[in-house]
């Protein structure tokens, strides 16, 4: 039976949330990956390094896979000083993620305005001492045009502080490739849902919440241009899931929470979705190697995934003791089953 090997997945963009939440879903990514990059936006965000500290704690007691290796992120807010800084990347923390204020999950303590003399010097400190920036790239205007509009703060970031890697992540709309072209430090991440979804396959039927997001998800130029990126492996991109569990009462109430979790057999719907388009040898590349790369990272502990080519399915639901988490593709059918 057909069988590939995958070396050192890495998730670059992952939501794995606390307490009874992270316990439930761990284990989805640490089965399959050999390290992710953690997000922030906890109900308490961490926003010094002692959460964070705190933080990696929690995750490796709530993991069995005591080899994955989790790397943490230090979130933006107004107070965020040198010394904290200096102490976060003392500690082995060297990724910064920046919310506007409002934009999305637990966003409240943003930034309401990116060019301010406090955010020039954590950017010109964060250059110095080799920090990665990790940016939720969107205005609050039109819901469609809101990374576009947020295309001229990520230029002129770049321009201004040149050494300072820049990411866009979970980029969903086909202007902002060519930032990814002009601008030798920014960089991507992309969604699975964002490279084979559109807007329609949320609201042009019934509404469909599950596959409610930020960024919105965007028209069929937009998934089609992301996709080609991924399958191409283009070199300024890596795979970030941006998996983001909610209880599913809280993604059917008013006022709705944005998120999609794609964590349960990520790998076996990519590889799937790879090999429909003729670009397997690519997968490599795109969930590890050019990670590595944009990212310098080189402490991994190997992790090896043997996918072989037999049917599996998305389970329907994940049953948590208060309500339930519906994954991305829900009972769908995939064309590969994870066998280590
Ligand atoms: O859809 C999203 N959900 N986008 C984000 O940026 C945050 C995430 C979450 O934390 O739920
Ligand atoms: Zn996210």
């Amino acid at each position: 039976m057909k069988e590939i090997v995958l070396k050192d997945p890495l998730d670059m963009h992952l939501h794995l949330r606390e307490g009874e939440m992270l316990k439930n879903i761990i284990e989805y990514t640490t089965s399959q990956f050999a390290g992710a990059v953690v997000m922030p936006n906890l109900n308490i965000p961490i926003t010094t390094t002692e959460l964070a500290l705190q933080y990696r704690e929690e995750i490796a007691s709530g993991s069995k896979y005591k080899r994955f290796k989790p790397f943490l992120t230090l979130y933006i807010t107004e107070s965020m000083n040198e010394e904290e800084l200096k102490h976060a990347r003392s500690k082995g923390v060297k990724i910064l993620k920046l919310y506007p204020k409002g934009a999305t999950t637990n966003s409240q303590d943003g930034l309401n305005e990116i060019f301010t003399p406090h955010m020039l010097k954590i950017c010109q400190i964060a250059q110095d001492m080799g920090f990665i920036l990790s940016i939720h790239g969107e205005t609050n205007g039109f819901s469609l045009d809101r990374e576009y509009e947020f295309g001229k703060i990520f230029a002129k970031l770049a321009q201004d502080f040149p050494k300072l890697k820049i990411i866009i992540e979970h980029m969903s709309d086909h202007r902002s490739i060519e930032l990814l072209e002009t601008y030798p430090n920014i960089y991507a991440t992309l969604t699975l849902h964002h490279i084979t979804m559109t807007l329609d396959d949320m609201l042009g039927g019934g509404l469909k919440a599950h596959r409610f997001c930020k960024p919105i998800l965007k028209t069929p130029k937009d998934r089609d241009m992301l996709l080609d990126l991924a399958i191409n492996a283009h070199p300024k991109v890596s795979f970030g899931s941006d998996s983001a569990p909610h209880l599913e009462k809280n993604k059917l109430k008013d006022n709705a929470s944005a998120g999609i979790f794609s964590a349960p057999m990520i790998l076996c719907a990519l590889a799937t979705l790879f090999e429909k388009h003729n670009k397997l040898e690519n997968l490599q590349a795109f969930i590890s190697d050019n990670a590595k790369k944009i990212y310098n990272i080189n402490d991994l502990d190997p992790k090896e995934v043997r996918l072989q080519k037999k049917h599996c399915w998305v389970p329907s639901q994940i049953k948590l003791i208060q309500n339930n988490i519906i994954p991305f593709n829900a009972g769908s059918l995939l064309e590969w089953t994870q066998i280590i």
